[in-house]
């Protein structure tokens, strides 16, 4: 079919094309941990959103920060025994050197701790405390009389008054589920020195965040929110506004709230604005607008990608802070889902508690961003990293659908043409069809819908290699009079794998450039694809992208159980209170074989055992049920304290207690004692 002049068309170029100015962010990760995959499902999706903006001809920017504030920044660098801005610069720079390694195209990477945020910080304060939002009151709080500090919540642990479970976190318990104010703990502990924590008098400062319900309230209706995140607002309409506190004693390690020697702003204060400093010094650096951006009546566009987790403090505390200092809210706050791997929570023991430079060490980046994309939608639902989904997923849809198109038609192009593509497309019909998919496509970016993106591309792909299956150029090949035939066929097939690169750009950033090297052609702007590459040489055809090799996969989970015993965790090692020989030979600790073990339906997490020490048998209460199976306990040598004075149990007379290693649920590995000790046996 002869065709000279064909104008490709998308509805796209018949809507008024408008240059949308964004600014995207994602939430800023704590300066005292290194980023694990967790972190990176939601910088990868933030990271699409805002490739994909750009590709479409936007102005978009993408600017966040380290977390450097707060109490466990403070108490990890007393710890490592350094200052906590040595602590946070170092962080700094491996978070940012990971970031760069996945392809995250952020335009700005700040710290909160940095005079952009100082500014900002005081800024959005001086106003919200000339608006009258700011009152002050006293409050009275645990204090730890040994380290000389008040305690936050979660450095309090206790009984839980509900449940009597003992070790529970001073503002909820993992066992029962309840909430509650660390005051109504039994026997509270201080998490920091281990002794037991007075109340003390100090005064706050608050944010009236009432004086905000109307504003909040049609902020709620016209920004773009999940309908989850809606409901959860409603919610907390529904039960009253609370005044925020906003100020922190000391020691802390933070910003100094103006007019105060001794009073901090609480790091949930300065971290949000830490996205306008970020912006900041992109702007100071760049020669942007930074009032245009913040101004309340702006045109331009501010997005939130933040986990589910984190919601309260971006839609309540946050758009209210703005509004307090007349400056623009959010255009929506996006949330997502925690990630899990093969079903489970990330788990050091297991070795799935996977940190980004571990990933980095053995795999592409492109594999996790194609995969955490298949599997992204636009709600909140957790996401699974299934290990042997992601290997058979990135292997089929990546190098055996879309770079297989390339591969299948770069050497004929190659060897028999030099290189030189075809000057007309044998099929057009084919390559419209791929171009009618660019808005809907574009919606699913668009939308978050990430997964449904990836299911038509996939389609369209199978297409192609429907197209050169039917086709067959290694069989015309060996003809004379077909070579014309088979440089066109591969022709088309090389237009359809550019659609389906530039399609993909924003997903897999590295493979997208080595593709745009062989097309000879800028990938990112899809509209490009309006113009097919006729008449045009390519490169030489590299490789794309191999296949996952598994043994990687398993070298990675290897090597991130090793991290457990790294220096990192026993730097966080919290030993408990120095006790004499006498005390420790007061427990009565013996070898027990476990003769008998079921599952005690009603509970969760106990399992009945049976054990032998000897002299006679004793039952046990033990709360290793996700750990193991009962059948396989039985025959098994443990260690017991055989001398706990019995308790009463909901599910009966628990007499002693099996000794076991580990943080719970499923992480928890009970003693064995070597080949030879028998029971009845005392443990010294
Ligand atoms: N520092 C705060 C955010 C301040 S934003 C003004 C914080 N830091 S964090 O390091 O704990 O988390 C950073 C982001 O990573 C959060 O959005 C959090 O939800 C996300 N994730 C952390 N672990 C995650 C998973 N396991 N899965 C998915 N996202 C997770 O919160
Ligand atoms: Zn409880």
């Amino acid at each position: 079919m002869p065709l000279i002049t064909m104008q490709y068309t998308t509805t796209a170029d018949n809507m008024s094309n408008k240059k949308r100015k964004i600014l995207v962010t994602s939430a800023l990760p704590y300066a005292n941990g290194a980023i694990h995959l967790g972190h990176m499902l939601e910088y990868i999706q933030t990271d699409i959103w805002a490739r994909f903006q750009r590709s479409q001809g936007h102005e978009c920017y993408f600017a966040w920060a380290d977390d450097a504030h707060g109490t466990p920044v403070m108490l990890r660098a007393e710890a490592e025994d350094i200052a906590p801005e040595e602590l946070i610069t170092r962080m700094n720079t491996e978070h940012q050197q990971d970031f760069r390694d996945f392809g995250l195209s952020f335009d700005n990477y700040a710290t909160t701790h940095g005079d952009a945020n100082r500014q900002c910080v005081e800024t959005i304060y001086n106003r919200l405390n000339e608006g009258g939002y700011v009152v002050r009151r006293t409050i009275s709080q645990f204090f730890d009389e040994d380290k000389g500090m008040f305690l936050p919540d979660r450095f309090i642990r206790g009984t839980c008054p509900k449940c009597k479970s003992e070790d529970q976190y001073g503002d909820s318990c993992e066992v029962c589920g309840s909430t509650y104010s660390p005051t109504d703990l039994i026997d509270p502990r201080s998490v920091v020195s281990g002794t037991a924590p007075v109340m003390r008098d100090s005064e706050h400062y608050f944010v009236r965040l009432s004086e905000f319900e109307d504003r909040l309230q049609s902020w709620m209706a016209s920004a773009a929110l999940q309908p989850e995140v809606v409901n959860k607002m409603q919610e907390w309409f529904d039960d009253g506004l609370r005044d925020w506190d906003i100020s922190r004693d000391e020691p802390y390690f933070g910003f100094k709230i103006p007019d105060t020697d001794d009073k901090y702003f609480y790091v949930w204060v300065d971290a949000p604005i830490g996205y306008m400093a970020s912006f900041k010094e992109l702007c100071d650096r760049t020669n942007l607008d930074f009032d245009e951006w913040w101004k309340p009546d702006t045109d331009t566009e501010l997005y939130h990608f933040v986990g589910k987790d984190i919601i309260y403090f971006h839609i309540l505390f946050w758009p209210a802070m703005l509004m307090g200092a007349n400056l623009r809210p959010p255009t929506a706050v996006y949330a997502h889902g925690f990630l899990t791997v093969d079903g489970a929570k990330m788990s050091k023991s297991r070795g799935t508690f996977i940190r980004a430079r571990t990933y980095l060490d053995h795999l592409n980046p492109d594999y996790l961003r194609y995969y955490f994309c298949a599997r992204l939608g636009p709600g909140m639902a957790d996401i699974d990293l299934s290990l042997d989904d992601f290997v058979t997923r990135v292997n089929s849809d990546m190098v055996g659908k879309v770079v297989n198109i390339a591969s299948r038609c770069a050497g004929f192009i190659q060897r028999g043409f030099n290189g030189q593509l075809a000057t007309e497309l044998p099929d057009p019909g084919l390559y419209q069809q791929f171009l009618d998919q660019r808005d809907l496509i574009a919606d699913d970016y668009e939308q978050r819908n990430y997964q449904s993106a990836i299911r038509r591309i996939m389609a369209l792909a199978d297409e192609g290699n429907r197209y050169i299956n039917e086709h067959k150029p290694w069989q015309l090949n060996k003809q004379e009079d077909q070579q014309q035939r088979v440089q066109a066929i591969c022709t088309e097939g090389i237009n359809l794998f550019r659609i389906l690169v530039t399609y993909l750009a924003p997903v897999v950033p590295f493979t997208a450039s080595k593709a745009a090297e062989f097309l000879d052609i800028d990938v990112e702007e899809w509209s490009g694809l309006n113009e097919p590459l006729l008449g045009v040489s390519v490169n030489p055809f590299q490789p794309l992208m191999t296949r996952v090799d598994p043994v990687k996969i398993a070298s990675m989970i290897d090597e991130s159980k090793e991290n457990l015993q790294s220096s990192d965790e026993t730097s966080e090692l919290d030993l408990a209170d120095e006790i004499s020989i006498e005390d420790f030979l007061r427990v009565d600790l013996r070898i027990a074989k476990i003769v008998g073990a079921e599952a005690v339906p009603e509970a969760d997490k106990l399992l009945r055992l049976t054990l032998d020490i000897g002299g006679g048998v004793r039952h046990v209460f033990a709360g290793i049920k996700s750990a193991y199976d009962p059948a396989d306990l039985i025959g098994r040598h443990t260690v017991m304290v055989a001398n706990l004075k019995p308790r009463k149990m909901r599910f009966g007379v628990s007499e002693g207690m099996v000794l076991a290693a580990g943080p719970g649920g499923s992480d928890l590995f009970i003693l064995s004692p070597d080949k030879g000790a028998i029971p009845g046996m005392r443990v010294t």
